[in-house]
């Protein structure tokens, strides 16, 4: 579709593309109405309703976390400030945006986009915050004021880590773009704002202060989704044990999802939801009643958890025909050499062995994607953190979207050219300096 004469669809972004297509199927199923009694009800009708369904489910719904996030660790308090009845400084627009939160300029009211624009709005005042968030604008982070506009609670959806937006109004404010990893984010300095870490600590068994090392080494665009299994915070060497954020588009046809591979991407959708977001809803897995490898998990009993009613289970099939179609982002004209990257694919389908494990049009595996650590010549220590004890071959497309901090599951390798020289020498290919500059042309227009 994209070499049919629809190149003009390569430079929206990967949203808007989205929602003109989303805008396309709305105007067909207005204009067709539909027949009485139609034998198979299935029709663009229904699946532009469980489009958006998931849409919402992805950008709004916490859940039930809100019971965690707000009730439990009290975070809104944080947010509030104490001049609001909350604690503290309060969370000013300037510190959310420098702590990588993201504001959906779609949400705000144009008296609003004015009163900013004329400088008339006081982004250092957690009044402010307030408002945005009873806005639905700070993406990811949803509020519950009561009937006095108080401040109730704070919940997080899977915004909050996997959009952005793309600052077409001011850093950090912007059009959404949904599936795209927030490699801003600091996802440890919002969880250590909260007031109350119990909840945190008591599921660890460690103490605050130990805790609060674990969430400050995490550093921006990073989570360690594995903590609240096996407590483990840190790598041999000292360096931090989390993750990079991934993207979460471009997974349509990849087979297991994570670094590791833990299990597909709707089996991680409800994990995520219930174990890391803490959810209100039902999620089963044997594999996590292991306390040698998950003594946090397997403690807290998080191979078998129950919720009535379940705030999740309802809302996966939604949730995954959405992210299915979360294409990844064209890379901006003028960001790669056209000619240096085809010379570049040349030498990813042939000298460099690269589509022998990154199968287009996936750019993982069909069938099991999962490889050990020494056929990438890397440790496993995040492998053996997984019950699987492999590296996902990871999906490459969209990679230039998401280069700021770094490539491989915890962000080893700074540039797409460190990657590639890790390559070759893993592989011993020789590749010479002009073709690894190729590759990497390739590697940035993958999409
Ligand atoms: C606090 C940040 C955070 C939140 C919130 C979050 N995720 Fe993630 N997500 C991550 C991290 C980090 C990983 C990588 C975990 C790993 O590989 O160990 C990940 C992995 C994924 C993957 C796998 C991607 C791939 O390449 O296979 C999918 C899919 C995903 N998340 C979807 C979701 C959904 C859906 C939600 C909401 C229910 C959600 N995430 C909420 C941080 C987050
Ligand atoms: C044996 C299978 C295999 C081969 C061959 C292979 N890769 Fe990979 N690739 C992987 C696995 C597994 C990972 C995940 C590593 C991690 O996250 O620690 C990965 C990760 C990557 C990443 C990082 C993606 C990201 O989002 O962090 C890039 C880029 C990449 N490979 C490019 C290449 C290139 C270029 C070649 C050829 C020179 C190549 N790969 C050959 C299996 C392979």
């Amino acid at each position: 579709m994209r070499r049919a004469g629809l190149k003009i669809l390569m430079f929206l972004p990967a949203a808007a593309v989205l929602m003109l297509a989303g805008s396309i199927l709305l105007n067909v199923s207005a204009v067709s109405k539909p027949a009485p009694r139609q034998a198979a009800p299935a029709n663009a009708q229904s699946e532009h309703r469980l489009f958006s369904q998931g849409r919402d489910v992805f950008r709004y719904d916490t859940f039930g976390d809100q019971s965690f996030w707000g009730g439990g660790l009290q975070l809104h308090k944080a947010i509030e400030g104490s001049k609001l009845g909350g604690v503290g400084a309060g969370l000013s627009p300037k510190n959310a945006l420098a702590a990588g939160l993201k504001v959906d300029a779609a949400a705000l009211p144009s008296a609003v986009v004015q009163a900013i624009k004329k400088g008339k709005v006081d982004l250092d005042s957690p009044k402010t915050t307030l408002a945005l968030i009873k806005l639905n604008a700070v993406v990811g982070v949803k509020g519950f004021f009561n009937s006095k506009g108080t401040l109730r609670s704070v919940g997080l959806t899977c915004a909050v880590c996997h959009s952005t937006v793309d600052d077409s109004f001011a850093k950090g404010i912007g059009r959404r773009l949904d599936g795209w990893a927030n490699r801003d984010l600091n996802v440890g300095a919002v969880i250590s704002l909260a007031p109350n870490l119990k909840p945190v600590t008591d599921l660890l068994g460690a103490d605050e202060a130990t805790v609060k090392k674990a969430l400050a080494s995490w550093g921006p665009g990073k989570f360690d989704a594995k903590l609240f299994l096996d407590g483990k915070a840190f790598m041999p060497d000292g360096k931090s044990a989390a993750t990079l954020i991934p993207s979460a588009y471009g997974l349509n046809g990849v087979n297991l999802a994570t670094y590791t591979g833990f299990g597909q991407m709707t089996y991680w959708n409800a994990f995520v939801a219930n174990l890391e977001m803490h959810g209100q809803g039902n999620f089963v897995d044997a594999r996590l009643n292991n306390p040698i490898q998950f003594p946090i998990a397997a403690r807290a009993g998080f191979f078998d958890v129950r919720h009535t009613p379940d705030l999740v289970t309802p809302k996966l099939g939604a949730l995954q025909y959405y992210q299915l179609g979360l294409q990844p982002p064209a890379p901006p004209k003028g960001s790669y050499d056209p000619a240096r990257a085809q010379r570049g694919k040349a030498i990813f389908d042939g000298e460099g062995k690269c589509s022998s494990c990154h199968v287009p049009p996936t750019f993982s595996e069909p069938g099991s994607n999962l490889r050990k650590p020494a056929e990438i010549c890397t440790d496993s220590f995040d492998a053996d953190r997984s019950p699987t004890g492999a590296y996902r071959t990871t999906p490459l497309r969209g990679l230039w979207a998401r280069a700021k901090g770094g490539f491989y599951h915890d962000g080893r390798y700074p540039t797409l050219g460190a990657v590639v020289d890790h390559y070759n020498s893993c592989f011993g290919l020789n590749l010479s300096t002009r073709d690894r500059g190729d590759l990497v042309q390739y590697l940035k227009n993958i999409h």
